[in-house]
């Protein structure tokens, strides 16, 4: 596997065309077809570095922004962040799954999640704000806004996602490249990450699979209760 995981921002994502090379023949002989041969490597190690390039870009806005809030207000919003690139198979799986065909072209302009940053903030008011405050900047531009806090998904699954739009200079100029940013609070990612475990969970049976799911839902209802209690502590507390 080359990249895929959400990691702390530290990650070096840089990957060389025969390290990247040597991956795609892997993953395309288990698959039994060949992708991305010739020319379309080395574009797609291109593209990996500029989407690796437009993380940083955006991680820095981030960081930049929390460090300011600290200054200011003697409150830093984000707990941690981390990041990570889709990796091949799941980018293979995608294309597949929406029908588009297996080229760096698709990936370029029909997907928008190569790049993803995790934004874990201590407080609801905070998921907004940092969302807020990213958004304004003049070289943002918000291409889509998806808020599964206001309203939460049926299962449960409560965040804030942006696709934004952040330029990359490039020695041959502006590139303008998506990244996913996924804010959430602590609350949000702890339950995320429990309920990703059940989802792909394949060795046990439907009815226990059920029963979590139902039990997981009933968490997520007392956790945004729990952070709402606690948002007003601190706000009360100033
Ligand atoms: P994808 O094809 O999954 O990328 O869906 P989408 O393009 O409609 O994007 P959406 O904004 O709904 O979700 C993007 C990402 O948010 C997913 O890839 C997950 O990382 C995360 N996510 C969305 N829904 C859930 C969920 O129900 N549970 C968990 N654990 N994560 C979720
Ligand atoms: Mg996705």
């Amino acid at each position: 596997m080359l990249y895929n995981e959400y990691v702390i921002l530290e990650h070096d994502f840089t990957l060389t065309v025969p390290q990247i090379r040597a991956s795609i023949e892997r993953i395309s002989a288990v698959l039994g077809t060949t992708y991305f041969s010739g020319d379309e490597i080395i574009r797609y190690a291109e593209l990996m570095q500029v989407y690796s390039g437009a993380m940083r870009e955006v991680s820095t806005k981030l960081e930049n922004l929390d460090e300011e809030f600290h200054v200011r207000n003697f409150h830093n919003p984000i707990h941690h962040m981390e990041c990570r690139l889709k990796s091949i198979e799941s980018t293979i799986d995608k294309l597949k799954r929406k029908h588009l065909p297996i080229n760096c072209d698709s990936i370029e302009y029909e997907l928008t999640d190569i790049a993803g940053i995790r934004v874990i903030c201590n407080y609801i008011d905070d998921v907004y704000n940092v969302a807020q405050t990213l958004a304004a900047q003049s070289d943002i531009t918000v291409l889509r806004t998806k808020d599964y806090i206001a309203k939460p998904k049926p299962n449960g699954y409560r965040s804030l996602h942006l696709i934004v739009q952040v330029p990359v200079f490039l020695s041959t100029g502006p590139r303008l490249t998506a990244v996913e940013v996924q804010l959430r609070t602590i609350a949000m990612d702890y339950w995320a990450s429990l309920e990703h475990r059940l989802r792909y969970k394949n060795d046990i049976d439907e009815s226990r699979k059920l029963a979590h799911a139902q039990e997981l839902l009933d968490c997520a209802h007392d956790l945004a209760d729990i952070e709402q209690r606690m948002q007003h502590i601190h706000q009360d507390l100033g």
